[in-house]
């Protein structure tokens, strides 16, 4: 069986402008993380927005170790025994989801770039 393909990492360059909608509310579980990709070539942006309580956030789906994006495989972001964790899949550091912050792993103490982001009509929008 053939290991699955990673996708690329995004451009160190990528932004996510202001009023982007990103993902359909109802198509984040709680707790739980999605990642949607937003433009292309160098603007093309990797994001990550995870829920818990009924919390968001969003942060650019690249490690700060490696640059990576943190799953392996589609829709994988968080620890199984701890869902206010993200794991990086490459070499297991792990982010507070609620501030992106590096507890362990060979970036401890940096941190995921956040995104803000708002709900607006079922939808969440980049502020
Ligand atoms: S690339 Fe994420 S921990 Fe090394």
């Amino acid at each position: 069986m053939a290991a699955p393909e990673r996708r690329p990492a995004a451009s160190p360059f990528a932004r996510v402008e202001a009023g982007t909608a990103l993902i359909d509310l109802a198509d984040i579980p709680d707790p739980g993380a999605k990642s949607v990709i937003i433009g292309e070539g160098l603007a093309r942006a990797d994001v990550v927005i995870c829920r818990h309580d009924g919390e968001l956030r969003a942060y650019h789906n690249a490690c700060p170790h490696g640059g990576t994006p943190l799953e392996t495989f589609d829709g994988r972001f968080l620890d199984a025994e701890n869902p206010q964790v993200l794991v990086c899949s490459t070499h297991g550091a792990r982010f507070r989801a609620a501030d992106g912050y590096c507890l362990k792993g060979p970036c401890q103490g940096l941190a995921l770039r956040p995104i803000p982001v708002r709900i607006e009509g079922g939808k969440v929008i980049a502020a």
